[in-house]
């Protein structure tokens, strides 16, 4: 009999806690592992701050090629305070991201029954949401430059890039996304149209167009200021909400706190692209799934980090491997879990217990 094709995962697990949740990741998957249609194969990839210090190398044409063979990308966090700013952020994530074009970050906003909010009178019923952040534009691209640096003429340029495609397709997909919720239908595009006046003139036009074509989805389009109030204020009014790459970043950490906290708030950066648009010659690839917090240095290598959001990213890694039936059992597995109660300082998004503790509670459940 023929041997059943693995699905390839390059795993990073990087810098900070990044092994430490990866670790209680790949626990949970190798527990779920009689649920798979396919097995998984793991190739691990030693990326991250303790090689560029040694080497100076980030990301590798080898690995890069490695990544794009493979099925999907698991990755822990990148970024280190011995490394200057951005360089590992740079040229590992977001040149996975802009490389094999995963225009589409979808992230969760879901506050699960047990978790804490520091929103008074809110509860579940109220926070549940979806942010799907435009992943390939923006100032992301790091088109600009600086010139006079270090004298007092200093001038710095960091180019907003928004084009139409690239607004379309982000627009086409949110409003494909709330039409299969079946829930409020309703989406919030997020904007600064009032001052980005150009750029985001662009962003209102084509929501107004591509609304026509969805018209059973009400819209609302407003600004970001006042839509970090509302996530605070009334978060209830959210179903989807659309928005570019920055505004995206910003308003999810603000996202993840009302739904009890960064260690909770898994992502998946996507495309959907035909095959003959893909960007790299053999591209197999067309996801890497993430916690949305960074390698969080302050409380690195204490088994402290909730690994939850890195479960969870591995649960959206599953689904978009149609493995359906592993992914709602790890879903299932944390949602007991989390409303289990034990996991959490009272009142808090904090942990009470340690990060391997918190993984074999998920895998108990399993
Ligand atoms: P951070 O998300 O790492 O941490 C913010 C705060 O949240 C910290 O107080 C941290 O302790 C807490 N926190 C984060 N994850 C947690 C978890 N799982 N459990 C409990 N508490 C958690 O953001 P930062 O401090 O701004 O960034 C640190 C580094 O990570 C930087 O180098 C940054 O560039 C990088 N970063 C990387 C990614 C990524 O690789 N995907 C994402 C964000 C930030
Ligand atoms: C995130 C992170 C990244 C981003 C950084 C590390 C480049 O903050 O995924 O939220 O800004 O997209
Ligand atoms: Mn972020």
């Amino acid at each position: 009999m023929a041997k059943i094709q693995a699905h390839r995962i390059s795993v990073i697990a990087g810098d900070g806690i990044g092994p430490e949740v990866i670790r209680e990741g790949l626990k949970v998957l190798n527990k779920v592992s009689k649920k798979l249609k396919r097995p998984l194969e793991f190739e691990h990839l030693e990326v991250g701050a303790a090689r560029w210090l040694r080497t100076k190398e980030t990301l590798t044409e080898k690995e890069m090629e490695t990544i794009i063979a493979s099925d999907a990308v698991y990755l822990g966090a990148v970024g280190d305070p011995k490394v200057p700013p951005g360089i590992l952020e740079r040229d590992v994530l977001l040149k996975i991201r802009f490389e094999l074009d995963l225009y589409i970050n979808l992230r969760p906003c879901v506050l699960l029954e047990g978790a804490f909010t520091p929103l008074k009178n809110k509860g579940s019923s109220d926070i549940n949401f979806i942010v799907v952040r435009e992943n390939s534009e923006s100032v992301y691209t790091g088109l600009g430059g600086v010139f006079k640096r270090g004298t007092p003429d200093e001038v710095a340029i960091q180019e907003d890039i928004n084009t139409r495609k690239g607004v379309d397709r982000i627009l086409d997909y949110a409003f494909e996304v709330c039409e299969a919720r079946k829930n409020k239908n309703q989406i919030t595009m997020v904007d600064k149209a009032n001052v980005l006046t150009h750029a985001h003139g662009l962003w209102r036009r084509a929501f107004e167009e591509m609304g026509k074509s969805y018209p059973r989805i009400k819209r609302n389009a407003t600004y970001v200021d006042a839509a970090a109030m509302d996530f605070v204020r009334r978060p209830e009014m959210f179903d989807v909400v659309v928005t570019n790459n920055i505004f995206g970043d910003i308003l999810t950490d603000l996202g993840a706190i009302i739904s009890g906290g960064l260690g909770l708030a898994a992502s998946a950066n996507i495309n959907d692209l035909p095959s003959p648009d893909l960007p790299k010659k053999g591209q197999v690839c067309r996801g890497l799934f993430e916690p949305i917090h960074g390698s969080a240095p302050d409380i690195a290598g204490r088994n402290l980090a909730n690994p939850i959001a890195a479960i969870m990213a591995a649960k959206m890694m599953l689904d978009h491997l149609s493995e359906t039936e592993a992914a709602s059992a790890i879903d299932k597995a944390v949602r007991k879990t989390v409303a289990g109660g034990k996991i959490f300082k009272k009142d808090s998004p904090d942990l009470a217990v340690s990060t391997h503790e918190a993984g074999d509670q998920v895998c108990s459940y399993l």
